[in-house]
C-alpha cells in the first residue's frame, strides 16, 4: 500500500469535515524555522509549490522555533522569534497562501509534540541519525565542533511534527528529504509495533534547483546578504539588480556573453512573465548585441511586475492590525487540539496509560474502603512543637 492510499483513510475529526458527503481532504504539513522576511529564493524554492498545492489539502504550516534552537539559541535569537514568525506568515499570505485553507502555528505553542518526539526517539538509532548529511552540514554551519544532542534529534522532532498532525503529504526541499524519510520509517515502525496510528507521510519533492544569489553564489540566503526580499520596495529591487553579478568575461556590450548559469538570466527565466522578451535578450546577449544595462533594467521591471501585487497585498494585510497574530493564535490552538488527540492515541496504543490507570483504580478502591483517616501522627508532633517553643 502506498502512503497516499493509507492517507485516504478518514482521520479528520468530524467538526473539520465539509458538510454533507464527499471526500475529506488529506493533510499537508510543511514550514520553516523562523528566519524572517522571505526572499525570491524562498518563493522559487518552496512558496510557489505551497501556493500551488495548498488548496488540495488541509494545509498546516509550522513555524519551527524549537528546531531553530538546535543551532541558534541565544536569548536574542529567541527574543526575535515573534517578529520573524509574523513576517514569514505575512509574506506567505501576501504571496498567495489562502488563510481559509491554511493553519499557521508556532511549534513551541504545541508542547505535546516534544512528548511525541521523546516517545518516537526509542524507535531510531543514533548511527541512523548520524548518517544524515544535512545535520553535519548544519552543525558545521553553526560553528559547532561537536554535534548537539538536539541537532542529532532534529529529524525525530520533525517526524513528531509530521506524525502529530497525521500529515499525508510533506512538500520539502532536498535538504529536508532525509528527515521526511525518518518520519516514514518511524510511522511504519510505530504502526508495526503498537498498532496503526499514523498514515505514512509521502514526500513531495520541491524539484526546483536553488535560486542563485544576486552575487552569483549558488544559493540566495539572508546570511549571505545576496537576497531580494518579497517586501523590498521597487527602487531597492532595481538597485540590487543593477549590482547583480553577471558574466564576468563580458567586458563590454559587444562581447558575446554566456546565458547558462548567469544569475541575471536565471531570474529572467523564473520571474519574467514575457517569454518573448527573455528569448530576445538571450539571443542578443549571446551575440554581443545588448548591453548589461538593458538586460538588468528589463529584469528589474519584470521583478517589480511580479512583486507589485505581493507588496500591495502585504501592505493591506499589515494594515489589518493583529490579523497575522490572530491567525497564528487560532492556528496554534487548532493544531494543539489535533496533537493532543494524537498523543493520547499514541499513549493508549503503546499501553502507556495502563499502569497509571491501574494505580488510580487501586487508589480509588482503597479510598472507598478506608475507615476515616485518624490524625494520630499529627497530634503528638503538634504538642511537641508547642512544648519546644515554650
Ligand atoms: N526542517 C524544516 C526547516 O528546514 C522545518 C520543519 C520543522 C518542517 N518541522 C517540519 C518542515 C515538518 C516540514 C514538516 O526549516
Amino acid at each position: 500500500m502506498t502512503a497516499l492510499t493509507i492517507a485516504t483513510v478518514d482521520i479528520t475529526p468530524a467538526r473539520d469535515r465539509a458538510p454533507g458527503p464527499g471526500p475529506v481532504l488529506p493533510r499537508m504539513l510543511t514550514g520553516d524555522r523562523p528566519t524572517g522576511r522571505l526572499h525570491l529564493g524562498h518563493y522559487a524554492g518552496s512558496l510557489a509549490n505551497r501556493i500551488r498545492l495548498h488548496r488540495q489539502y488541509q494545509s498546516f504550516f509550522i513555524v519551527a522555533d524549537l528546531h531553530m534552537l538546535t543551532t541558534k539559541n541565544s536569548r536574542e535569537d529567541i527574543a526575535g522569534t515573534g517578529q520573524r514568525a509574523a513576517d514569514m506568515v505575512l509574506d506567505s499570505l501576501a504571496a498567495g497562501l489562502d488563510p481559509a485553507h491554511s493553519v499557521f502555528y508556532l511549534q513551541s505553542g504545541v508542547p505535546e509534540v516534544a512528548e511525541l518526539s521523546l516517545l518516537l526517539s526509542s524507535l531510531v538509532s543514533v548511527p541512523r541519525l548520524q548518517r544524515i548529511p544535512s545535520l553535519k552540514e548544519m552543525a558545521r554551519h553553526a560553528g559547532q565542533r561537536e554535534m548537539p544532542l538536539a541537532l542529532l534529534a532534529y529529524p525525530v522532532l520533525q517526524a513528531a511534527d509530521i506524525l502529530a498532525v497525521k500529515a499525508a503529504v510533506v512538500p520539502v526541499g532536498r535538504d529536508n528529504a532525509a528527515h521526511v524519510e525518518v518520519a516514514r520509517e518511524l510511522a511504519r515502525r510505530f504502526n508495526r509495533r503498537y498498532g496503526a496510528v499514523f498514515p505514512v507521510p509521502a514526500l513531495v519533492p520541491a524539484d526546483v534547483p536553488a535560486l542563485p544569489g544576486t552575487d552569483g553564489r549558488a544559493k540566495m540566503s539572508k546570511s549571505l546578504g545576496n537576497a531580494v526580499y518579497l517586501s523590498d520596495p521597487p527602487d531597492e529591487v532595481a538597485a540590487k539588480v543593477r549590482r547583480m553579478y553577471t558574466d564576468p568575461a563580458r567586458t563590454s556590450s559587444g562581447v558575446p556573453g554566456t546565458v547558462e548559469g548567469n544569475p541575471v538570466f536565471v531570474y529572467h527565466e523564473v520571474f519574467n512573465d514575457r517569454p518573448a522578451e527573455v528569448a530576445d535578450l538571450k539571443e542578443r546577449y549571446r551575440a554581443g548585441k545588448v548591453g548589461d544595462a538593458e538586460v538588468k533594467d528589463k529584469l528589474a521591471a519584470a521583478l517589480n511586475r511580479f512583486l507589485d501585487p505581493i507588496r500591495e497585498r502585504r501592505a493591506e494585510l499589515a494594515a489589518d492590525r493583529g490579523l497575522v497574530e490572530e491567525l497564528i493564535v487560532t492556528g496554534t490552538e487548532r493544531t494543539r487540539d489535533e496533537v493532543r488527540r494524537t498523543v493520547a492515541e499514541v499513549r493508549a496504543a503503546m499501553g502507556l496509560t495502563t499502569a497509571l490507570a491501574g494505580f488510580h483504580a487501586a487508589a480509588r478502591a482503597r479510598a472507598a474502603a478506608a475507615v476515616p483517616a485518624k490524625p494520630a501522627a499529627a497530634v503528638p508532633i503538634l504538642t511537641e512543637t508547642v512544648r519546644d517553643r515554650d
